[in-house]
């Protein structure tokens, strides 16, 4: 695969594992971030939780170490210079997104592509920061990035099938699987989930049952993971 450099600008919650699982994925990975100790903090989160797949048996120790290798740091916006994919993980801010697209438009290739990972923003209106919106689309990751196996991939208005296959081929190397979801608001997962904390609301103001008893109910009830009030 010739795409092998990728760079992840936000270094918070989000971009620190969808680093950690780039660079597990064999991609030489740059981690940018606008506060240098967001970047120690990443880099710490990192270590962690690579040490955490060591002891629990997933990785070995040298696959650790050739993981958090493959990972560089930098406050400057440059250094995702070579990348051919660029995902941004900074804060859910139309003109924030927006300012960082732009600047990443003066720095990389004109082919390499630009994906976000905007849990509800439109990617058409975040594409429109940028001369080419065909180089944009959304790659949505869960939380912790480096674990969860789903990534929504998310075409806005004008996005390009160049992008598209870029993405879901970059998340298959790491192990990912993804679903394509066409430009709408919160994708199928945010929009599903916010159906579901509207009604877990609803219920406990109609007195239906306690927090704690509508969490349970969807817990061993529907099998999920977490309940409604426990996010
Ligand atoms: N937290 C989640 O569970 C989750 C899940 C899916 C998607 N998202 C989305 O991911 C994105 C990031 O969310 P997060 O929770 O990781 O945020 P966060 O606040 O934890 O991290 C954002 C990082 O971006 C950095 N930053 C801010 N401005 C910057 C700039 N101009 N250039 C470079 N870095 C800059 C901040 O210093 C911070 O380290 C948002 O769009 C959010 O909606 C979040």
């Amino acid at each position: 695969m010739p795409h092998d450099v990728v760079a992840v600008v936000g270094s918070g919650v989000m971009g620190n594992g969808i680093a950690h699982s780039l660079a597990a994925g064999g991609f030489t990975t740059v981690l940018i971030d606008a506060v240098p100790q967001a970047l120690e903090r990443a880099r710490a989160t990192i270590e962690a939780n690579l040490a955490e797949g060591v002891r629990r048996g997933k990785l070995q120790a040298s696959e650790a170490l050739a993981i958090g290798a493959r990972i560089s740091t930098s406050v400057d916006m440059a250094a995702a210079r070579e990348a051919q994919l660029v995902i941004e993980a900074v804060p859910e801010e139309m003109q924030l997104k927006h300012a960082v697209f732009r600047k990443l438009e003066g720095v990389c290739s004109a082919d390499a592509v630009f994906a976000t990972n905007t849990s509800a923003l439109s990617i058409t209106e975040i594409a429109a920061a940028v001369g080419n919106p065909a180089r944009v689309l959304g790659m949505h990751y869960f939380n912790p990035a480096h674990i969860m196996k789903l990534i929504e991939v998310v075409r806005g208005l004008q996005t390009g099938e160049t992008a598209v296959a870029m993405a879901l081929a970059v998340a298959q190397r790491c192990g990912k699987e993804t679903v394509v979801i066409n430009e709408a608001p919160g994708f199928a997962t945010s929009r599903i989930n916010a159906m579901i904390g509207n009604e877990a609301f609803y219920m406990l103001m109609e007195g239906v049952a306690s927090a704690r008893d509508i969490d349970k109910a969807l817990k061993l009830g529907l099998n999920h993971p977490m309940g409604p009030f426990e996010r």
